[in-house]
């Protein structure tokens, strides 16, 4: 298996790439921020718990995100390799996501993490929410979502640096040229 976490702050583009990146490497997605908004829809217990904090830009409490992750590994079948996109967040959503995997015996073999200034992060997103209809792409919670990510996302990246597998790119190019950056290191593990 082969499986990547794509990193980055808010509206760096980790849910653009992973389209591209599941499509041309027949891997399967993994969103938490999808899998969240897709329980708010459906208004199950877990959505309505979630929404409060994603509506405020906070992160979601780690057992409910752990507790996701957990049984959407466990539906994926023979997967080819997975793409995290948006997860883990948090040191302890790191180490449960090792767990789990080793738990299926593999592991995370590279971390790209997109780098993008946090002007730019705020126009792409303010710009999304014309049309998004996501309740939290307004400048508010913008704002606070990029802090929540500098205070409690930042620091797993030294996680994987210290695992050897944290490899930052250049996420300000267009969809295109980033995804030609992304592909030249996921092709050193697959084709
Ligand atoms: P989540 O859905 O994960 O949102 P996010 O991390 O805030 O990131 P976005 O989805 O907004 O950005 P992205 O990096 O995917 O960029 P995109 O490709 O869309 O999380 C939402 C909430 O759920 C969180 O706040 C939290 O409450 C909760 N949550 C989720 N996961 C959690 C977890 N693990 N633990 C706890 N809580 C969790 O691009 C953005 C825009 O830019 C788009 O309009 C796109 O078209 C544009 N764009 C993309 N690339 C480019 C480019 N190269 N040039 C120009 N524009 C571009
Ligand atoms: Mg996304």
């Amino acid at each position: 298996m082969f499986n990547l976490v794509l990193f980055g702050p808010p509206g760096s583009g980790k849910g653009t790439q992973s389209e591209n990146i599941i499509a041309t490497y027949k891997l399967q997605h993994i969103s938490t921020g999808d899998l969240l908004r897709s329980e708010v829809t459906n208004r199950t217990t877990l959505g309505l718990e979630a929404k409060k904090f994603m509506d405020q830009g906070m992160l979601v409490p780690d057992e409910v995100v752990i507790g996701m992750i957990s049984s959407r590994i466990d539906e994926s079948g023979d997967a080819r390799g997975f793409v995290f996109d948006g997860f883990p967040r948090t040191e302890a959503q790191a180490l449960a996501l090792d767990k789990l995997l080793e738990f299926k015996g593999t592991s995370i073999n590279l971390v790209l993490s997109l780098e993008v200034e946090e002007q730019q992060l705020i126009k792409r997103l303010i710009n999304r929410g014309a049309s998004s209809g996501r309740s939290d792409d307004n400048e508010e919670v913008v704002t606070k979502r990029i802090k929540e990510y500098h205070a409690k996302t930042k620091p797993v990246a030294g996680y994987y640096e210290h695992q050897g597998k944290l490899v930052t790119v250049n996420g300000e190019k267009s969809v295109e040229d980033t995804f030609k950056l992304l592909s030249a290191h996921i092709g050193q593990y697959i084709s």
